[in-house]
């Protein structure tokens, strides 16, 4: 027996139902620790005890397909590619809600449901969550569809997307909700995942988020679940909605839907008087900046439906809720001069230098520009006063300029440069694309350094120098490209200021070591753009090998898991360049890693003609090494599965449409050892 099957319980039943409960079993309790890790955030058992689980559940799964089902937790990572979203109407149009900035317009709100009310009335208090908003419908207890607002009338369909968002419950706990409903919340990204993301996006010199909320908005738009999961996006519930709600009240309902296992925040107040929405928005107006979310404000409800239903709506929001908005952080200072800057990969990015001024607690003296269309949407000129604001965002940024502050003897007007600070390259700007780059990668100095750089973290070689090293390597004449570093020699080194035999022998073992370096650090060590650590990884494991990828065609990179076209074509420039080859080729000879280690069945014409589809999750090599394997035998891979298709590679937890789907046309399924049989027969 399977050891991971000697939990199944044994007495009184046949095997097939023992299984059946073990499944059953299995995926309960490991909803029940999601909901207590990602909702109360009160875990009871380790990562590792939880994994073992899910593995357990997933081995069963596959073993089992006939008790597959999409409900099952091991169904929340997604790893079908999704076509375009569908457009969706909502049942109940998703509005906004009336803005006030001032206690005054609050006490105005108050007021005017005094007199349109003529009776007692509660307030509730809640934050106001700075994410992207969601309607969730739910079906006897089933998520059945997630949709974005959209136009406030119909919006996408979002639902794979949301399923991966631990929290979400995918099927409601405890009993007693309606046949069906809606729940609208938020959809945030946590700062701490936010400032990952950044941090691996300016690595890559790729554009960085702007605030959570943008990252979340990007998030929920990939046509890829398994990159929606990646990202750990979570979501807070504020409004329930239906025919036959449990309660008469706002707060009430809320308090209910939390115990169906929403993440319903527990700092929603009841507010008798007036002074107690004040002394809400006093206490958050601080405190929020604790919270692990970003927040913009305070969302005022009149509790009781009754009410609700008596003050109605206008036609963009309603008369019984309204927000009060916090105020961002702002201050004014003199714009200096603005710089621009150039990174590893070329990508230049002008930044503001300013008069310091303190904003929330820190000096400011830079502040981020963007890009060409930002500067000239703002209209800057040299010595201009300028609005400097620390929102939802981690770099401060310029809102505005005080036009009325300009004197008769203007700085002249700050235009984006169109030759490079460092090289004087004319610039370029890809369509579609914000940034300006500098197109001299081999002879830019801060490109070539900034490459160098790259390649010695520690998440690449690992090899132990650092950016003043490599400016006095650079500068001397002895490293002009990555491979010049494997020709470096002890009594170089020892010509150079700060070197002593000791720091050049280390640097010598750090260089001999780092040809261990596995195949997928050296890929990601290149710096080719856009292929950050994970993009290097599932190349290396699609291709194998350097020759292997070099050689791949535009199809072929596409063809892999989370390699967009972008990526594909930035691939191929990178190897389309006969400076680049050669760096390539030396790195080789200096007997760096160039491919994968382990085993995989060699290359043939075993497949010629036939069309695959790949489906499900694999335990012997990945869905991206399957893909390659087919390639490799002059196969060819198929995204959808057609009366051409020849065979469905099945994996466990494979889609019941697709199984439909397979049955109804007649298409053979293999499962993974069939078809690496095929290979080796
Ligand atoms: S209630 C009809 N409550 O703010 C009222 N909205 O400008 C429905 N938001 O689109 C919204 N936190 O995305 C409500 N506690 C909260 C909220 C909240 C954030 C967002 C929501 C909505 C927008 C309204």
């Amino acid at each position: 027996m399977n050891s991971r099957n000697e939990n199944i319980p044994v007495h009184g039943m046949g095997r097939e139902e023992e299984v059946e409960v073990r499944i059953k079993t299995l995926r309960d309790e490991i909803e029940q620790h999601n909901y207590n890790y990602y909702v109360l955030s009160t875990p009871t058992i380790s990562d590792r005890e939880f994994d073992e689980r899910m593995k357990e559940l997933q081995a069963l799964e596959e073993a089992y397909p006939r008790y597959a089902d999409p409900y099952s937790p091991t169904q929340r990572v997604g790893s079908d590619l999704s076509k375009e979203f569908e457009q969706v109407e909502h049942a109940y149009p998703m509005l906004s809600l009336g803005n006030t900035y001032s206690e005054k317009e609050v006490s105005e709100f108050y007021d005017r449901t005094v007199r349109l009310l003529n009776e007692p009335f509660e307030i509730v208090a809640e934050l106001k969550y700075d994410g992207v908003s969601i309607s969730l419908i739910y079906e006897r207890g089933m998520l059945v569809r997630a949709v974005t607002r959209g136009d406030g009338t119909r919006g996408d369909d979002v639902t794979a997307n949301i399923r991966t968002i631990r929290s979400v419950p995918l099927k409601l706990r405890g009993g007693g909700y309606p046949e069906r409903f809606e729940i609208r919340g938020e959809v945030l990204l946590p700062w701490a995942e936010f400032d990952r993301l950044n941090r691996e996006r300016e690595e890559q010199e790729e554009p960085l988020f702007a605030n959570p909320r943008n990252a979340a908005s990007g998030t929920l738009k990939q046509q890829n679940p398994a990159v929606v999961a990646s990202r750990k996006l979570d979501a807070y519930f504020y409004y329930l909605l239906g025919e036959s709600l449990p309660e008469q009240g706002h707060y009430e309902n809320l308090e209910i839907a939390r115990s169906w296992g929403f993440k319903i925040p527990d700092v929603i107040r009841k507010c008798p008087a007036l002074q107690d929405v004040f002394d809400y928005i006093a206490y958050w107006d601080g405190e929020r900046k604790r919270l692990p979310v970003a927040t913009d404000g305070i969302v005022l409800k009149v509790n009781a439906l009754r009410q609700q239903q008596q003050l109605g709506f206008t036609a963009k929001s309603p008369r019984w809720a309204i927000s009060y908005k916090f105020q961002a952080e702002r201050a004014v200072t003199r714009l200096n001069s603005v710089s621009f800057q150039v990174g590893r990969t070329g990508a230049v990015t002008p930044v503001a230098n300013l008069e310091p001024v303190l904003l929330s607690g820190t000096t400011v003296k830079r502040a981020s520009l963007h890009n060409a269309d930002i500067i000239e949407e703002l209209g800057l000129c040299i010595g201009d006063d300028v609005y400097v604001e620390k929102g939802g965002e981690i770099i401060p940024k310029i809102v505005g300029v005080d036009v009325d502050a300009r004197s008769m003897m203007m700085g002249d007007q700050v235009r984006f440069i169109t030759h490079c600070p460092e090289c004087g390259a004319p610039l370029v700007r890809r369509e579609n694309e914000a940034a300006h780059y500098c197109p001299n990668e081999a002879g830019c100095p801060p490109q070539i350094k900034g490459k160098i750089e790259h390649f010695v973290t520690r998440r690449a070689m690992n090899i132990g120098i650092g950016p003043e090293t490599i400016e006095d390597l650079y500068n001397a004449g002895y490293v002009k490209n990555i491979a010049d570093l494997y020709t470096l020699k002890a009594p170089d080194l020892l010509r150079l200021e700060r070197w002593a035999e000791k720091s050049a022998q280390n640097l010598m073992a750090s260089l001999e070591k780092s040809k261990e370096t596995p195949f997928e650090r050296v890929l990601y060590g290149l710096g080719i753009r856009y292929v950050g650590e994970t993009v290097a990884k599932r190349l290396a494991q699609a291709f194998r090998d350097i020759d292997g990828l070099k050689g791949a065609a535009f199809e072929a990179l596409t063809g892999v898991d989370e390699i967009g076209e972008r990526i594909a074509q930035s691939v191929l420039d990178y190897f389309a360049d006969e400076r680049n080859l050669a760096i390539v080729g030396r790195l080789k000879t200096y007997g760096l890693q160039m491919a994968v280690s382990g085993e995989m069945p060699p290359s043939s014409d075993k497949l010629k003609g036939l069309s695959f589809v790949i489906s499900g999750t694999f335990t012997k090599y990945s869905r991206d090494e399957y893909k390659a394997m087919i390639e490799r035998n002059g196969g060819k891979n198929s995204s959808s599965i057609s009366k051409n298709t020849d065979y469905i590679l099945a994996g466990a937890n494979m889609g019941p449409a697709k199984q439909e789907k397979a049955v109804q046309l007649g298409v053979r399924m293999i499962d993974e050892d069939a078809f690496l049989n095929m290979l080796t027969l």
